[in-house]
């Protein structure tokens, strides 16, 4: 039978939307069963920090849109109209041709990333992760012999334990979740894992002092295994965030970096969700003195006004693709579609404007630091937290069923933690589904511009929370 033809479904009420969203949304990281008897929440607006769903209630979102991504806070109108204005000037033409936004933000953003100077643009951060992917194999091919149908050159990526760059088959290739990855195999050959630096859970059981960060030294170590003339480039989040925000020792970032420049490894830091201001610089590799060859952004570029992403490198590794013109596939051949849109970079532009303009950066670094003491003060109240750490407005906090065993607390106790806030106002994020075992971290990251009375009230409710917890 034919359907009926569609309303417009945005004049719509919302027990109507809802229904339809019932019927015909198939939602992220979802188990369905739960909505036969209960529609999803459905978020239909944005304030500030704030956010209001189809019933009335209001939340104040300690996570950014759940996915530490609106970085800026929503109801953003000068984001809102340089969307609409550039899209009616010119939304689309496909990325071999230039546009202005692309163009001027490509100019803001390295001008923020010293050492870096070409942008590429495409859609979401495993697109970003992906076309950096595909940079180093093309090198790979284009400096070895090409009559090898077999892999040659430097064509292995290495990535860590406990760090995601996303949700296609490669980019879960290069992932070190393993929940994540259990039911999509096989996976892309050509990926090696390293340990990673969690001084709570040490790999190496060493304690950080006596250490010799023994973490940043597998890396030669597997580096040697792998063999140096087969690795191409290691990437990894500066500061792990779905993993359970991990924050790396000082020395960590800079000893890897000497390592990889050692053996002509390319480092490709993953700042999807670290990027634009999270952490309290520009960019959570901007804590540490180190230069990396390539950088992937997405999230919060445009803090969720409009889909982009970018693949931001060294004009080094950009002149590289330009040596071989005789070749008809000496150029980087690669397309994205969407990444001709020109609403994200307009987005993008004022997003950047808007942290300079609001002082962000420093809104970030003062907050965030009250932040982690308020949850330091809160160890001391609540045995099950084992650890809090984190930087700027970016923090965790790891429960344990025991602090001397640190034997992790499960999964459904802080599914409970996080639908008791959401009872009391607050959207609160957890480790979702990642290690066997391991979920056991609870996640915070407010929009920048959150305030003390903001972390205040987040927790207010993760302490109420927690009070209710019996183990
Ligand atoms: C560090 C990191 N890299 C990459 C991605 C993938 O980004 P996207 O979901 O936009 O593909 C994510 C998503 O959460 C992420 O946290």
């Amino acid at each position: 039978m034919a359907k009926s033809t569609p309303k417009n479904t945005l004049n719509s009420s919302f027990s109507d939307a809802s229904h339809q969203d019932q019927q015909h949304v198939w939602h992220h990281l979802s188990q369905h069963k739960a909505y036969e008897k209960k529609p999803a929440m459905m978020i239909i607006s944005g304030q500030g920090m704030r956010v209001k769903d189809s019933l009335g209630n209001e939340f104040l979102d300690a996570v950014s849109g759940a996915v530490w991504t609106v970085n800026v806070g929503y109801g953003r109108e000068r984001i809102a109209k340089a969307i609409y204005q550039q899209t009616l000037k010119m939304n689309y033409f496909a990325g071999a041709i230039g546009n202005e936004p692309g163009a001027l933000f490509a100019k803001m953003l390295t001008d923020i990333m010293p050492g870096l100077e070409r942008v590429y643009y495409s859609n979401s951060g495993s697109e970003a992760n992906e076309k950096a992917f595909k940079l180093v194999r093309q090198l790979a091919q284009q400096n070895s012999q090409k009559d090898s149908h077999k892999p040659h050159g430097k064509y292995k990526i290495l990535y860590r334990d406990r760090d995601y760059h996303g949700t296609t088959i490669t980019t879960l290739s290069a992932s070190g979740h393993q929940q994540r990855k259990a039911q999509y195999g096989p996976y892309t050959p050509g990926f090696a894992e390293v340990p990673h630096c969690c001084c709570y859970r040490c790999p190496f059981n060493k304690t950080y002092g006596n250490c010799e960060i023994e973490c940043a030294k597998a890396v030669e170590q597997i580096i040697l295994e792998e063999g140096p003339e087969s690795i191409g480039s290691l990437i990894l989040e500066p500061i792990t965030a779905g993993g359970g925000v991990i924050v790396p020792p000082e020395e960590y970032l800079p000893i890897v970096a000497e390592i990889c420049q050692r053996y002509d490894v390319l480092l490709h830091l993953d700042e999807v969700v670290c990027g634009m201001g999270r952490t309290g610089t520009w960019f959570g590799y901007q804590h540490y003195d180190i230069s990396p060859d390539i950088v992937t952004l997405a999230k919060g570029i445009a803090s969720g006004y409009a889909p982009i992403s970018c693949t931001v490198t060294t004009e080094a590794l950009f002149d590289k693709f330009k040596q071989h013109p005789e070749d008809p596939l000496g150029f980087f051949r690669d397309i994205s579609t969407f990444g001709g849109c020109t609403a994200g970079p307009a987005a993008a532009i004022e997003n950047m404007n808007i942290i300079n303009e609001e002082n962000l950066l420093n809104n970030v670094v003062s907050v965030g630091k009250y932040g982690l003491q308020k949850l330091k003060a809160l160890m001391e109240k609540h045995n099950i937290i084992g650890d809090v750490r984190g930087k700027g407005l970016f923090l965790g906090i790891e429960l344990v069923r025991d602090r001397i065993t640190k034997e992790p607390m499960d999964e459904a106790i802080l599914a409970n933690i996080t639908s008791d806030c959401l009872q009391q106002g607050v959207i609160i994020g957890k480790t979702n589904r990642s290690f066997a075992g391991m979920n056991n971290v609870l996640l915070l990251a407010p929009a920048l511009i959150a305030t003390r009375d903001d972390i205040d009230e987040i927790i207010s409710a993760i302490d109420n929370a927690l009070a209710k917890i019996r183990v």
